[in-house]
């Protein structure tokens, strides 16, 4: 799709979500709805950027816009036409990110109740109302030990066999590519898998399995192959 058919649907998007407000949300129940989120996105005091941005003062606060997250092409498109996060565009982009910002780097299905999204949503509005940002200090030390190792790209290529059958190309349905992936992305999803923070059944499985030493090569491998 070009930029111009993109930014209209990002527009289209918009104007498809004008009719209606979103329903009231129960702030308590959003808690635990928002414990998937809480994989890439921290939220509340002291709160910084991970695999997502952080979202304190989400509402009011530009789409793609925030210091120090590097976003993706679709984001920086709205930040540039000035798109604010309000709660109808929070609803249409939780309700099916691919289809509210084509492209974005948010690997997520989306959720399909109103009242779910509408809960969430009050949630994200309670819980980031006047929280601070923290300062960024950096990858964890966990994260920092690895991305000190010299990853060797050939025993990565070795290992990446056990990857490739699901993290083709592009990627797919659900499947993020994982193809130059900066490595502090890459390190950080593979040691939120392994430590069992993010959840998903096969990567917790196949990082579980997976020492330091193994997590710098396969980065540096997916890393090399792009360029
Ligand atoms: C697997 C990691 C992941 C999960 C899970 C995830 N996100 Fe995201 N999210 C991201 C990334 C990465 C971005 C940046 C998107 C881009 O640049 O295209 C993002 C962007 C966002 C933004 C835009 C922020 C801004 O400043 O414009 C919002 C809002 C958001 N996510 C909300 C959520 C909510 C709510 C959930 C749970 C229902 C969720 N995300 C689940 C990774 C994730
Ligand atoms: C059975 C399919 C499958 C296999 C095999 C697989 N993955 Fe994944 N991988 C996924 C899915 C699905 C996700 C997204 C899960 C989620 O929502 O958190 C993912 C997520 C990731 C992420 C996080 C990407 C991001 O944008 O945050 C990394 C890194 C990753 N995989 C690396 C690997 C590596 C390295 C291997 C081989 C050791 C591997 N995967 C094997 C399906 C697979």
């Amino acid at each position: 799709m070009g930029r111009g058919a993109r930014i209209a649907s990002v527009a289209l998007a918009c104007i498809g979500l004008g009719h209606g407000a979103v329903a009231e949300g129960d702030p308590q129940r959003g808690a635990e709805l928002y414990l998937p989120c809480a994989a890439c996105h921290m939220i509340g005091e002291g709160a910084i950027h991970r695999i997502g941005p952080h979202l304190n003062g989400l509402v009011g606060r530009g789409i793609g816009a925030v210091d120090g997250f590097v976003f993706s092409d679709i984001f920086l498109e709205a930040a540039a036409l000035g798109e604010v996060w309000t709660e109808n565009a929070l609803d249409g982009f939780i309700a099916n990110p691919d289809g509210y910002l084509p492209g974005t780097a948010m690997v997520f299905r989306g959720i399909r109740a109103a009242q779910d999204r509408a809960d969430l949503i009050a949630y994200i509005v309670e819980e980031g109302a006047s929280a601070e940002a923290g300062e960024d200090t950096g990858p964890s030390p966990e994260v920092a030990a690895i991305l000190a190792i010299d990853g060797d790209v050939a025993y990565g290529q070795y290992l990446s066999s056990e990857c490739t059958s699901c993290h083709i190309g592009e990627g797919g349905e659900d499947i993020p590519s994982i193809r130059g992936l900066t490595p502090t992305v890459f390190i950080a999803g593979m040691t939120a898998y392994r430590s069992g923070e993010r959840q998903h059944q096969v990567m917790n499985t196949l990082a579980g399995r997976l020492g330091d030493e193994e997590i710098a090569a396969l980065a540096a491998y997916f890393l090399s192959e792009n360029n």
